[in-house]
Formats: structure tokens, C-alpha cells, sequence
């Protein structure tokens, strides 16, 4: 292979040995090779891949497998940390009810996050047989995975892992003499963070504009051409498989005193660290340990600031970094965790320039459809630009202080707006003074000792 092809063919990389990663507490992560290899088929059996669909399939019903993901607590990874079991309880099947559709939210383009392409390139069967697990709890008859489109390694290995398990019969009829049939299709996207978004993705998989859809009815009700869907984050279904071999309260019990959320997180860290990367670790990790994993801040900085889970959570200072990384502790501390993937910022970079690089791709991708958004992201950009630039007017920063309130929640149709938002209003809490540095004084120009621009 030519070095051009091979950087192309570049994998996305676990920063933790095989002599840290055991079956007893790295669910995720403790099959993948050293070297990035992906694990197919037959090493994926081996080490006890699809065991724990046998054992659903002969053993519990699909009510069971619901029961056990309420009780393991397993929340949504995709961002909201909703809990998988009560969504899959919510999804209408039974008499009279058609077989629906599992859907798999692989879209991944929130900025900071490359959790679910690692699962996807490395151990693509994992998430088959979650996905496997999901349709029989909501008894789906197919299933999709919507993957972002430039994530074209990963869709190597999930299209040679479903055609390896259609192979070995654990898609198609009669899965494991069960009884019970399913297939999967890959569905690759056209590159649009929007299709992230639950319903706008169903939308732009039926063959439509990628705009959300109004709740409710919900997905559970009424999803991917009017039948029930689930639709579940790669990272979500790619833990179910270990709910059902171990148990759920061996996967609640996985977090420890750490969380009252079950088992591990897929964390992550990006930004001026010395080194980025990927870590399985229990779930309520505190942000110190991951900070220390990743070697600490580059020479010669300092940390300001960071993002807990991608672009669209708000940031937090260095002291909030003691606090429990799980949903509800971040919550409280007026951010959310997200995807779980920490954004480093330090005193070098400039807040504005980092609040404007971020509007601009939340601006770029609205889907246009509610006013607030369509009309708010472009006018936010324009306004950190003139800041950015020393050449803000005064009234600039009270504008977007009321920019980020008619962006926040409950006033748009998706939580796009109000995921913009957040970063927003917590940069102009923390940071306000950088902002007013932007503003152009009457006698000359800003910036007495300004961040260098530009500096995201
Ligand atoms: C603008 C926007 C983009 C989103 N992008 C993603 C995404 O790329 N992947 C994802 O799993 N969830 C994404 N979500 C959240 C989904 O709407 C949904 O909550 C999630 O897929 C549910 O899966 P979970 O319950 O397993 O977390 C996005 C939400 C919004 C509002
Ligand atoms: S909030 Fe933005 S992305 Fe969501 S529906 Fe409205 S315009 Fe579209």
C-alpha cells in the first residue's frame, strides 16, 4: 500500500493496551487488537461474539431484554442520555401492530466526537448484534444504519460484517433456529449534521429533505415510513450485547460509587492535550483522570476552559473538572455531558474566535425550517466576526446575550438552535470580558493586549 493510501485508510485509534481492557470491565473495548486490526468474524466468535444473542433468543423474551436495559440503566450515548430500555418499553408492537424498524444513529458529526466510528471500524459485529438484541425487544423486522457518509473505513467493516453474519445466520430467517427474522442495511449519508437529529434523519432515510419531523407522534409510535422505529445511538446498542451475557446488575454495578448511570463511557479527549484520543472507562469518570490520561496540557499553556461532549454543550472552567463525568452531575453544573468527548481549551486561544468557528457550523447547517435558527446562527456569526476583528459596536454583546436566549430551548422545532446556544451563553458567562475586549473603542481600536485572532 502506497503511504498516500494507507494515510487515507487511517484508523481511528484506542489509547489503552490489551493489558487494561478485560471482559469483566471493559464491555466495549476489551476484544479489539493492539493494532487497530478490525475484529471480524471469526475472531468476534470466538471471543464470545453473538453469545449473547443465542441466549436472548432461546432464553428470554423480548419483554426480558427491555427489562434488563431499565435495570443495567443504560442511557442514550447519543447525547440526550435518554434510557434505552424505557424507549424501547414506549415502542408500540403487539396484536395488530406491523413489525417496525431498528435504526442505528451513526451520523457522528457533532464537533470533538469519534466515539461510534472507533466500534464501527474495529468491531462492526458488536454493534450487529446489538442492533440484533434491539429488534427483538421491539420486535423490528429491519434495521438501518445511517452512517456519515466520509466515514468510509467504517463503512468497509460494517459491509463485510453483515454480509459475514448473514453468512453465518445471525441476519436473515430463522436467526439462531429462533425463529425470529431480521436484516440490517448500511445507509450512507450525504454529510449533514441535521440528519443526526432523530427524526430528520427517518426523514432523509424515507428519501426526503432532511428536516426533524413534529413530536409527537414519536418514533416509537410512528416512525421510518409510519411504522415504529427506535432509533439508538451506535455507542447505545453497542453496550446491550453485555447487558444480556453478564447480567444487569453486573453492568450497573460497572460504574461503582462513581454514577448511578450504568457500566462504562467511550470518553475522549481533543484540543491542546499532548495526547488526543479514546479511553473506555467507568461511566462518572471524573474529568481529571481523563485529563491526566491524555498527558495534561500541551508545554507552556494553560487550561481555560472546556467543552464536555461536543459543540453544542456548554463550557466549564478548570475546577469543574473534579465533578463526576455522567449526565445528571454535568447537568447540574448548568452543562451537559453529551457525547462525552472533552474539548480542550487553553489561555492561548481566543473564546470569540472559538464561539465564532463554532456558530458558523451550527449556521452552515441549519436546516432553515424555524425562524430563530435560520435567521439567529447567521446574525450570531456576523457579530463574533466584528468582535473577533476589534470592530464590535456597543449593544454587539447584549445582542447576543439575546441571540442565545431566542436560540435556546423551546422555541425552535429541533434541538439544533438550542445546542448552538449553549456553547454561546456559557462563553458569554465565563468569558464576557473577552467579548468586551472585541468592542471598538470611541477614541481607536480594541484590544488593549488582545488573544491573537483567529487562534481556535
Ligand atoms: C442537531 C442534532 C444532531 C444530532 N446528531 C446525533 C448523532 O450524530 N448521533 C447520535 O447518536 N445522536 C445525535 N443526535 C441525537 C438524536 O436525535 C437522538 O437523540 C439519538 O440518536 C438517540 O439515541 P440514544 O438514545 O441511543 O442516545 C442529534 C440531535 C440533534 C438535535
Ligand atoms: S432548530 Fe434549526 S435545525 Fe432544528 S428544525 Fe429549526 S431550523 Fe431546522
Amino acid at each position: 500500500m502506497t503511504d498516500a493510501v494507507s494515510r487515507l485508510r487511517y484508523r481511528c485509534q484506542l489509547n489503552q493496551g490489551a493489558d487494561e481492557r478485560r471482559e469483566e470491565t471493559h464491555p466495549l473495548t476489551w476484544r479489539l487488537n493492539d493494532d487497530g486490526r478490525p475484529v471480524f468474524h471469526k475472531e468476534y466468535v470466538e471471543k464470545d461474539g453473538y453469545a449473547a444473542v443465542r441466549q436472548a433468543l432461546n432464553e428470554l423474551t423480548g419483554a426480558q431484554v427491555i427489562d434488563a436495559m431499565k435495570t443495567a440503566n443504560v442511557r442514550g450515548r447519543g447525547g440526550a442520555g435518554f434510557s434505552a430500555g424505557v424507549k424501547w418499553g414506549l415502542t408500540l408492537q403487539g396484536e395488530g401492530m406491523p413489525r417496525g424498524y431498528i435504526v442505528c444513529n451513526a451520523d457522528e458529526m457533532e464537533p470533538g466526537t469519534f466515539k461510534d466510528r472507533l466500534l464501527m471500524e474495529q468491531i462492526p459485529h458488536l454493534l450487529i448484534e446489538g442492533m440484533i438484541l434491539a429488534a427483538y425487544a421491539n420486535n423490528a423486522r429491519y434495521g438501518y444504519i445511517f452512517l456519515r457518509g466520509e466515514y468510509i473505513e467504517a463503512a468497509r467493516s460494517i459491509t463485510r460484517a453483515l454480509d459475514e453474519a448473514r453468512e453465518a445466520g445471525w441476519l436473515g430467517a430463522d436467526i439462531a433456529g429462533s425463529g425470529f427474522d431480521f436484516d440490517i442495511a448500511l445507509h450512507t449519508g450525504a454529510g449533514r449534521y441535521i440528519c443526526g437529529e432523530e427524526t430528520a434523519l427517518i426523514n432523509s432515510l424515507e428519501g426526503k429533505r432532511a428536516n426533524p419531523r413534529a413530536k409527537p407522534p414519536f418514533p416509537g409510535q410512528s416512525g421510518a415510513w409510519g411504522k415504529p422505529t427506535a432509533v439508538n445511538n451506535v455507542e447505545t446498542l453497542c453496550n446491550a450485547p453485555a447487558v444480556i451475557r453478564h447480567g444487569a446488575e453486573w453492568y450497573q454495578a460497572l460504574s461503582g460509587d462513581l454514577s448511578d448511570d450504568g457500566g462504562t463511557k467511550l470518553y475522549g479527549v481533543s484540543g491542546r492535550v499532548k495526547r488526543t484520543g479514546l479511553w473506555e472507562l467507568p461511566i462518572g469518570t471524573p474529568g481529571t483522570e481523563l485529563l491526566d490520561r491524555a498527558g495534561g496540557i500541551r508545554d507552556g499553556q494553560q487550561l481555560k476552559a472546556w467543552l464536555p461532549g461536543g459543540g453544542s454543550t456548554g463550557f466549564l472552567l478548570p475546577e469543574h473538572l473534579e465533578l463526576a463525568l455522567d449526565f445528571d452531575t454535568i447537568g447540574q453544573a448548568g452543562s451537559r455531558m453529551g457525547t462525552g468527548l472533552l474539548t480542550v481549551v487553553t489561555d492561548q486561544q481566543s473564546i470569540v474566535s472559538l464561539m465564532r468557528n463554532l456558530e458558523a457550523f451550527f449556521s452552515r447547517e441549519s436546516c432553515g425550517w424555524c425562524t430563530p435558527c435560520r435567521e439567529g446562527l447567521p446574525w450570531t456569526v456576523k457579530l463574533l466576526q466584528a468582535l473577533e476583528r476589534g470592530e464590535g459596536e456597543r449593544g454587539d454583546i447584549e445582542m447576543l446575550d439575546q441571540l442565545a436566549i431566542g436560540l435556546g430551548p423551546g422555541r425552535t422545532f429541533c434541538a439544533h438552535a438550542p445546542g448552538a446556544a449553549m456553547p454561546l451563553s456559557s462563553a458569554l458567562h465565563y468569558f464576557r470580558h473577552e467579548f468586551e475586549q472585541g468592542v471598538r473603542h470611541e477614541t481607536g481600536p480594541a484590544h488593549a493586549d488582545p488573544i491573537p485572532v483567529g487562534e481556535v
